[in-house]
């Protein structure tokens, strides 16, 4: 069987894989292990998806909150020894099409003023700087950027060739959340 990616609900089970990986991607300035317990059962507006490979193994992951018409980005990670595979702006469609699924007119974010990687790759899927927000982090202390982006009504699937050769099964998708449950399979064919 082709080896293929899937993603698919966080659970609390990935809970310890989760706190790892944002641990080695973000150093202090990450999440605890129990902010997410707290995001996955105690907050109605966050969805949390996480993204696997052929051994189940924890790739990367995004968390949503979903207001209204609005979806609110507020982490996403790739593991940091397999970045610059093409996850990440994988795992960025993943959110728009989340955004679509929902209805929500936007998408936004804050990023570090620093982090040109994250920055750049927000800004081919179209996003936009809205505004700075001072001192918006901590450890250690920067200013944000909010960045935003109408929900496209296509997802721009070009990226996906840079991770063919490793996984040519592509990527299932298995969406259960406000939205509904929803299988799908990228590229579709
Ligand atoms: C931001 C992040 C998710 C990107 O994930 P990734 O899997 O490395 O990204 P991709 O391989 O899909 O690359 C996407 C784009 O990022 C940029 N990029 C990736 N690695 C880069 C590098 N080392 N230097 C410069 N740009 C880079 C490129 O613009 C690339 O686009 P390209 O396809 O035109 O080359 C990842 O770097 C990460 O987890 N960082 C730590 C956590 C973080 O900062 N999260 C975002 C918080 S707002």
């Amino acid at each position: 069987m082709n080896a293929h990616l899937m993603l698919r609900p966080m659970t609390l089970d990935d809970l310890d894989p989760v706190a790892d990986l944002d641990a080695r991607a973000f150093g202090a300035s990450g999440w605890s292990r129990r902010y997410f317990a707290g995001e996955l059962t105690d907050s109605p507006i966050s969805i949390f998806y996480v993204l696997v490979g052929a051994e189940r193994e924890l790739l990367g992951y995004f968390g949503t909150w979903h207001v209204v018409d609005q979806l609110h980005l507020c982490t996403f990670a790739v593991d940091p020894e397999r970045q610059g595979e093409g996850l990440g702006a994988l795992l960025l469609n993943c959110v728009l099409r989340l955004a679509q699924r929902l209805d929500c007119q936007v998408v936004q974010l804050e990023v570090r003023e620093s982090n040109h990687v994250a920055r750049s790759l927000y800004r081919s899927r179209g996003f936009i700087d809205e505004a700075i927000r001072r001192n918006l982090y901590s450890n250690p202390r920067e200013d944000g950027v909010l960045m935003g982006v109408l929900t496209p009504q296509q997802v721009d699937h070009s990226s996906w060739t840079r991770a063919a050769d490793i996984w040519p099964g592509g990527l299932k998708l298995r969406w259960d959340d406000r939205g509904g449950t929803l299988d799908e399979q990228w590229p579709v064919g």
